[in-house]
C-alpha cells in the first residue's frame, strides 16, 4: 500500500519539490552511470537530458498530482535487455536517491511508488518460470 500523502497548498512548497525531485532524478541517473550493472542499459538511452525529463514529468505527477506524465512506463521497458536482478539494483539506486534528495515524506511514498511497480513490472515481463524456479520471460522447456 502506497503511503497516503497530504496535498501541498503553498506554491513555496511545491516549487522546493519540483526541485527536490529533479535533484533525485539526476542522482539516480548519476549513480546509474557508475553501476556495473545498469550502466550498459542506460547507456543506450537516446538523449539522456530528455529522457530525465520524462522521469521527472513521471515523479512530479506522482508526487505533486501534476498531469506533465501521459505516457505508459510499462511499454518503454518491453523490449529493453533487463532481468529481475536489474529490478533489485535498480530499486536500491532510487531508494538511495530519493532518501538523499527528496523529504522524507515524498522519499516514503515515491519509494513505496517505485516497490510497487518493479513488482508489476516484473510480472508483467517475467510471467512464466524457468526449469530453476526462477521467473522467466518464456515458459520453461
Ligand atoms: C530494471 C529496472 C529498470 C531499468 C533498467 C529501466 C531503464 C529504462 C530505460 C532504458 C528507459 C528508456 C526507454 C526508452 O526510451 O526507450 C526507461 C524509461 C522509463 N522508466 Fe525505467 N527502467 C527500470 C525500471 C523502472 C521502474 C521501476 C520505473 C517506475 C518507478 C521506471 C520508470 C520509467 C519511466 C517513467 C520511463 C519513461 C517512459 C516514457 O518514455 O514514457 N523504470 N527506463
Amino acid at each position: 500500500m502506497e503511503p497516503a500523502i497530504p496535498p501541498i497548498e503553498s506554491d513555496a512548497e511545491r516549487d522546493k519539490l519540483e526541485i527536490a525531485i529533479d535533484d533525485c532524478v539526476r542522482r539516480f541517473y548519476a549513480k546509474g552511470a557508475e553501476d556495473p550493472l545498469l550502466a550498459p542499459i542506460f547507456a543506450t538511452i537516446d538523449g539522456l537530458d530528455q529522457h530525465m525529463g520524462i522521469v521527472t514529468n513521471f515523479w512530479s505527477r506522482t508526487l505533486l498530482g501534476t498531469e506533465r506524465y501521459q505516457g505508459q512506463p510499462f511499454a518503454a521497458h518491453i523490449n529493453l535487455p533487463i532481468e529481475p536482478q536489474h529490478f533489485t539494483r535498480w530499486l536500491e539506486l532510487f531508494s538511495e536517491s530519493a532518501n538523499e534528495a527528496l523529504p522524507k515524506m515524498q522519499a516514503e511514498q515515491a519509494i513505496a511508488k517505485a516497490a510497487h511497480m518493479t513488482q508489476c513490472f516484473q510480472s508483467g515481463l517475467f510471467p512464466f518460470v524457468d526449469a530453476d524456479g526462477k521467473p522467466s520471460r518464456a515458459p520453461a522447456q
